[in-house]
């Protein structure tokens, strides 16, 4: 038996999981059923990446402490992945006792191996908010191209890239204010002390060719020594001995993946810590990942590991980036897709079936077109798959009293299956799902024309052949069957019903036997069809909850108000000025079709009508907006959605949900009234 421990990338705690995420723990997760059917010993963690700015500043938006927000997002998290059948062994978080330990344990090895410096570097302050600030967090004026709010590393408008140092007028994201230039000392990692074992490592099989070649380019053109410190406020474990720096959040979260194996541990018998990390370990450990964090994982992380004495990984699998019909994932398109927007528009085998068909083992991109995830998850499980059993299963119920014949009439026929099975499993070792699928839906083809050519429903009804009946569907349901156990890691619902539905229960080795006199139970439905208007449902919530998302923003922001804290960042009164507020009279509301928190509004601006969709379907019922007043962004920038042209915004006063209130009338508030 193997000792197998794998990992996913640790999800950020400051946001939802989305349909990217799900590439590579759908994948991590296909992987480990697979071992775990075989019967190997495969363990399988993960946790929340809890620390850093961004959670920081978030937690702070919303109104909570750090704490309190990274419970909140991994409880969301879990049940994401849970719905989505993603089964871990242990889900932690970074921010734990045992990560903290860990941490402080590598970082004094490497201390103590001479492998850490300390030098004073200057960086960009933000003065208010006193705070050290990353590049992305410094917005100002393009250099280049001259377009203004632009991002300090690089800019969206021509693609030039720069130091923040170069922006024009450059000013802190958080708080607005002009960034000052402060000292301050830094840790750093010397990782050009690993260069030769870099070197090594990287060429010694652990990694994918194209990763290779990459990391032998960046390994040929010299490593920098690696920033671990951050400056207090930062939400992370301190440096041991260093009181207000802390460690950058890069440094703890991969060794939240020991942590979360540790904590495992301490829940488990079976499993000894020192038996998968001590350096000579004979376990094998796998890093599934993401193309944008490689150099984390296989520079740094194996540098740090070897000068701690703990193993380094076996191997680290790095899979491509998912665009949705062939472009970046994105808002305003509808395609940033949440898990939990699509669990509540599909079912998650679609997206796992679709995923694994078309998954290899390199790191291409991988686009999740939706009328061809449609058309093969229809074609392939329904029309294919279940349909082998849905065509055979009833002749065996209502004439058969649900027994399979005591023998098979297609020996050689069903050992075709069985001899699958290698091809398949190497397949899936090799993380080729969908070479893997390829070779089943060979098969499934063949089964379909098996009972196409012999047409039960022919010699069912045709006298004195009933044993041949009960023998070719008694075949369909061994291929079924077989079909069932090899998709097994990919489909977990759908084989359960499976197996409810052949009365057995179906591992990686039932495949060598063919069942035969067995009493199996009637057909119960297994799959839908995937239906077109639902992913369309699906698109348009996606639209609206980004919607829904600036709202909620902008509700927080005034929350905080009855404390005295800050409202909102400054602005000056022209920048107010070009906001042309109006009153306007509700003429209709209607119910949209289709969307769970929009209204259509037709608007009086007294001078002319305005169509706008708002997100106050939750505190109204259409017929009692009509004759409300309430103000409008009149010069908003009309959006197109789904439903329509929205041509401005309604404004509303409360925290959301049942509490949104409008204006009262008023005899002198007419519409198209200006407000200032
Ligand atoms: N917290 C770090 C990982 C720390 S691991 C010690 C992180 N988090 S993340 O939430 O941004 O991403 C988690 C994983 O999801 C990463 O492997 C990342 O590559 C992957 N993906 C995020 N968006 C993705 C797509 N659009 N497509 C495919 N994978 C994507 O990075
Ligand atoms: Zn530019």
């Amino acid at each position: 038996m193997r000792k197998i421990l794998v990992t996913s990338a640790l999800p950020y705690a400051n946001g939802p999981i989305h349909l990217g995420h799900l590439l590579e723990y759908i994948q991590t997760d296909i992987w480990v059923r697979f071992q775990k059917m075989r019967g190997e010993q495969c363990t399988y963690v993960c946790a929340d990446d809890a620390h850093g700015t961004a959670i920081m500043l978030r937690a702070e938006k919303e109104g909570l402490t750090p704490e309190a927000l990274i419970d909140r997002v991994n409880q969301e998290h879990q049940n994401d992945f849970s719905d989505f059948l993603i089964h871990f062994d242990n889900y932690y978080s970074t921010h734990s006792e045992e990560n903290k330990t860990l941490s402080a344990h590598i970082y004094n090895a490497c201390k103590d191996a001479g492998k850490i410096a300390t030098r004073t570097i200057t960086q960009a302050f933000d003065p208010e908010k006193q705070l050290f600030l990353a590049d992305r967090f410094i917005k100002g004026t393009c250099p280049k191209c001259k377009t203004p709010d632009q991002y300090g590393d690089n800019c969206e408008a021509c693609g030039a890239t720069y130091t923040p140092g170069e922006l024009i007028d450059p000013v802190s994201a958080i708080s607005g204010a002009t960034p000052i230039d402060k000292d301050s000392e830094h840790f750093f990692f010397k990782l050009p002390e690993f260069q030769d074992f870099l070197k090594e490592w990287t060429r010694s099989g652990t990694l994918q060719p194209q990763i290779a070649n990459k990391l032998s380019e960046w390994l040929d053109a010299g490593l920098q020594e690696w920033d671990i410190s951050r400056d207090a406020p930062y939400f992370g474990f301190e440096i041991p001995g260093q009181s207000g720096k802390y460690f950058y959040v890069w440094l703890d979260a991969p060794i939240g993946y020991m942590a979360s194996f540790k904590n495992l541990c301490d829940k488990r018998e079976d499993l000894d810590f020192d038996a998968y990390w001590k350096a000579g370990s004979d376990a094998e450990l796998y890093h599934f990942i993401g193309k944008d964090i490689i150099n984390f994982h296989a520079l740094f992380w194996p540098a740090m590991l070897s000068c701690a004495n703990f193993r380094t990984p076996s191997a680290v699998f790095a899979h491509g980036f998912v665009t949705v019909n062939g472009k970046k994932m994105s808002k305003s398109r509808g395609t940033f897709i949440k898990a939990r927007t699509y669990l509540e528009h599909l079912d998650p085998e679609y997206l796992r079936y679709y995923f694994a068909a078309k998954l290899t083992s390199n790191v291409d991109d991988l686009d999740l077109n939706l009328e061809d995830f449609a058309q093969r998850v229809n074609s392939d499980l329904v029309g294919k798959v279940v349909n082998i059993a849905s065509r055979c299963a009833g002749f065996i119920s209502k004439r058969f009293d649900g027994k399979l014949s005591s023998d098979s009439s297609e020996p050689e026929l069903l050992q075709k299956f069985i001899d699958a099975g290698d091809a398949i499993a190497q397949r899936y070792e090799e993380r080729e799902f969908g070479k893997a699928i390829r070779l089943i839906m060979e098969l499934a083809d063949q089964a379909n024309q098996y009972i196409d050519e012999q047409a039960p429903w022919v010699v069912a009804k045709q006298e004195g052949r009933d044993a041949e009946l009960q023998q070719i569907c008694s075949n369909g349901i061994n291929m079924f069957r077989q079909l069932m156990i090899y998709l097994a890691p990919v489909l977990p619902a759908m084989t359960e019903k499976a197996e409810a539905f052949l009365n057995e229960e179906l591992s990686w080795s039932s495949r060598h036997t063919l069942l035969l006199g067995h009493q199996i139970n009637k057909f119960k439905a297994m799959m839908t069809r995937v239906e077109m208007p639902k992913i369309d449902a699906m698109l348009e919530a996606s639209k609206e909850a980004v919607v829904e998302e600036m709202a909620l923003n902008a509700t927080k922001e005034t929350r905080k108000a009855p404390g005295g804290e800050n409202i909102a960042d400054e602005i000056g009164f022209e920048d107010f000025a070009k906001v042309d507020l109006r009153i306007a009279r509700i003429v209709t509301a209607e119910h949209v079709k289709g969307a769970d928190k929009l209204l259509k509004l037709t608007l009086d601006l007294g001078t002319e009508t305005r169509q706008v969709f708002s997100g106050i379907k939750s505190a109204y019922q259409p017929e009692d907006l009509e004759g409300k007043l309430t103000v409008l962004v009149a010069n908003l920038k009309p959006r197109k959605m789904k439903f329509g042209l929205s041509e401005g915004m309604v404004l509303a006063a409360g925290p959301g949900g049942k509490d949104i209130w409008l204006l009262e009338p008023h005899p002198g508030a007419q519409p198209g009234m200006r407000i200032m």
